[in-house]
């Protein structure tokens, strides 16, 4: 897919943030435990619109066999990736990480499922996505963590190390950073931008992971329709999916350097293999997204 310019006009929160809650909501209303991922809070930031759709098996249905029908099968991967990086995130706080950093978060719960540990915690995403989440966090008596810090940021045109180390961010400890559902949104250059800023104030040791678009060639022929519904929909949503990377060469696709060693590059075949294999509830995982773990070396 050839980059196309970053479009997004968003004045109202991120919608797709919305729907990635959706999803976790939706798994623990809908599917059965052991959950791949399991977010008690996800269903409070929705809309009252998502809320009532859920909360009746009549409305879900509706609208997940009748008009989002060709869509869900991409509803499983948001669980996936964020259950990978979570692994990563809890194993690197076993090795010294103490700062955890949240990069385009929507509406991620971390720091609500997680009071106990002794982290900072840096959410990072478009001033109005957090305006959002706060108003819904408070509508909901939500209150976040002292350790908790939400950073307004537009990555298109702001230096993330600049926004990190104004709001407290420690260049020495080792650090942890999740870009979740993010890149395929933000043109090559921002994306290789933001790489090398986490490079510039991440210590050694410390680790990024992000989901990333495989490019149409590397899609399996069959797979590629749903790839197109789902460009088509995100992008009326005023969300377009501009950027897309070759998994075979990801190290010059994403100009790592000597900075970045490559941990894993899963793909989706591997997640599907080690979270969703057996189950019969969930959309089996379709060839689209690869997650990719980097050591800073
Ligand atoms: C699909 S959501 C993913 C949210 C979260 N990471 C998750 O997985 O639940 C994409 C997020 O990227 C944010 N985003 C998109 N473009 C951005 C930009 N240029 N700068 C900062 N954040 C951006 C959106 O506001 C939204 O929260």
């Amino acid at each position: 897919m050839a980059d196309q310019r970053p479009g997004q006009v968003q004045t109202h929160g991120s919608r797709t943030a919305e729907l990635v809650a959706v999803s976790r909501a939706r798994h623990l209303l809908r599917h059965q435990p052991p959950y791949i991922f399991h977010d008690p809070f996800a269903f409070r930031f929705l809309s009252r619109r998502w809320q009532r759709i859920l909360g009746s098996w009549l409305r879900d249905a509706f609208i997940s066999k009748v008009v989002l029908r060709r869509l869900m099968p991409i509803t499983t991967q948001p669980l996936t990736r964020a259950r990978f990086t979570e692994d990563c995130l809890l194993a690197a706080i076993e090795n010294g990480v103490s700062q955890y950093v949240i990069l385009g978060s929507g509406y991620d719960t971390f720091a609500l499922r997680h009071p106990q540990l002794d982290l900072d915690i840096y959410e990072i995403d478009l001033a109005s996505t957090i305006a959002l989440k706060r108003e819904r966090a408070e509508a909901a008596g939500l209150a976040f963590p002292d350790t908790l810090r939400l950073i307004p940021i537009d990555f298109e045109k702001d230096s993330l190390a600049d926004r990190l180390t104004a709001h407290g961010f420690d260049p020495e400890k080792r650090s942890f950073f999740n870009w979740l559902g993010v890149t395929y949104y933000l043109s090559r250059e921002a994306i290789r931008e933001t790489l090398s800023h986490v490079a510039e104030i991440a210590c050694p040791g410390s680790e990024i992971v992000f989901d990333y678009l495989a490019e149409t060639d590397s899609i399996p022929e069959e797979q590629r329709s749903l790839a197109i519904r789902m460009r088509d929909y995100v992008g009326k949503l005023g969300e377009p999916m501009i950027t897309s990377f070759d998994p075979a060469g990801v190290e010059r696709d994403f100009n790592l350097g000597e900075n970045w060693e490559v941990v894993r590059n899963d793909s989706p075949a591997d997640q599907q293999k080690r979270y969703v294999e057996g189950r019969s509830d969930v959309y089996t995982l379709p060839p689209l997204f690869w997650c990719l773990n980097l050591s800073r070396q």
